[in-house]
């Protein structure tokens, strides 16, 4: 282990060591919740162009990390900048989220570029050196990119949708085509991931946030098998690699990611039972979540008891605090000020 890594309570939670107190970070901890990240956004004219401006991106990275003191910083960017980066046409729309230029056959699929375009994504990995230097000694800097399923999806429905429908229906009747987009997927998040660590972040997570919509055969096929490929093929390249793997919504079936050596935590979406999780999932790795972000919303006595059996759960064995999805845009300041407080006493 680094010596830096003693000093930095979110690593050594990863690497297994319980803290005096765990450590603590929010998913989609910079954005629209943050006055000073509206104010910095409204400087370009679209989403694009704020991911891929280093200076602005630097900047949204640090706002929570200054004004919470949260023990991890997550790079600011998205996912759909992989896609972007395979030459896919990609856009967001001032309030309906993503666009893509959808595929929805072979055609489609062959004018996706074979390989990743790193360049296009230089401005990412500028993010992280920047971020790094400045960010405080015991703050730890986490990477990311989507699983393959949860990216697949997005890029065949062309937008999001309430259940994926499109991408799945893709997938059960186009299986070999499907393959070959979850495959091009696992070998680009692997090649993207570790210049993120060539960068400088110290973690990464996998969002697989659309993972919960899947059966049984396809959550094995199209989330399990490529999210554990990606984690062999990066450690292979990156033996220090250190990473979360967080399949949202996927109920039991975290129980198969749970004895994987190369996983170091996994992420709980908000309808874990963190008294299941700690007797299930915990005791074999450590776990993040799982934190309602409309608890959050509502604040008060809600958001104490949800916050109090999270840590009742966990507490005794390593655990990071976290919600158990991202924070949403309309979340009172003040709540997220609660929080911190209540948690930095647990
Ligand atoms: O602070 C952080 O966590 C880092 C930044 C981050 C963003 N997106 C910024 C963002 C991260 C880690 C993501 C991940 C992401 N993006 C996921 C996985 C996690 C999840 O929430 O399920 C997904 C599915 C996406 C795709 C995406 N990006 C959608 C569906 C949308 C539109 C919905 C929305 O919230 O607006 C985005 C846009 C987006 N990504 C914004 C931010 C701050 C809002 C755009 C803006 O501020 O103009």
């Amino acid at each position: 282990m680094s010596e830096s890594s003693e000093m930095k309570p979110f690593l050594q939670t990863l690497d297994g060591q319980l803290t005096s107190r765990p450590p603590l970070w929010m998913m989609r901890q910079a954005g629209r919740y943050l006055p000073e990240y509206r104010e910095i956004r409204a400087s370009v004219p679209t989403f694009l162009d704020f991911c891929y401006s280093p200076k602005l991106a630097t900047e949204a990275t640090l706002q929570p990390i200054r004004r919470f003191g949260f023990d991890a910083a997550i790079m600011f960017s998205d996912i759909l900048v992989v896609p972007d980066a395979l030459g896919q046409k990609v856009s967001f729309e001032q309030g309906e989220g993503p666009r893509l230029a959808a595929i929805s056959d072979a055609a489609g699929l062959a004018k996706l570029s074979d390989q990743i375009n790193l360049e296009k994504l230089g401005p990412v990995f500028e993010t992280i050196e920047r971020v790094k230097t400045a960010l405080p000694a015991d703050t730890a800097l986490i990477g990311f990119c989507g699983a393959p399923w949860t990216v697949a999806s997005y890029m065949i429905a062309g937008r999001g949708t309430p259940d994926q429908g499109p991408a799945r229906r893709f997938a059960y009747q186009n299986p070999d085509l499907f393959q070959i987009l979850i495959d091009r997927l696992v070998e680009a998040s692997i090649d993207y991931l570790e210049r993120q660590f060539v960068a400088g972040v110290e973690a990464v997570q996998i969002f697989d946030s659309w993972a919960g919509v899947l059966p049984t055969l396809e959550f094995e096929n199209w989330c399990l098998k490529p999210v554990l490929a990606i984690v062999a093929g990066l450690k292979a390249r990156v033996p220090h690699a250190r990473i979360i793997a967080f399949p949202r919504g996927v109920g039991s079936h975290l129980k198969a990611f749970m004895t994987h050596p190369g996983i170091n935590a996994l992420g709980l979406d908000t309808a874990a039972d963190p008294r299941w999780a700690a007797a299930e999932i915990q005791v074999h790795k450590p776990v993040q979540g799982n934190l309602d972000p409309l608890a959050l919303i509502a604040g008060g006595r809600a958001l104490n008891d949800s916050i109090d059996l999270i840590t009742n759960s966990f507490r005794g064995r390593p655990y990071i605090f976290n919600l158990g999805h991202g924070i949403l845009p309309e979340t009172p300041i003040a709540h997220v000020e609660q929080l911190v407080a209540r948690v930095r006493k647990a």
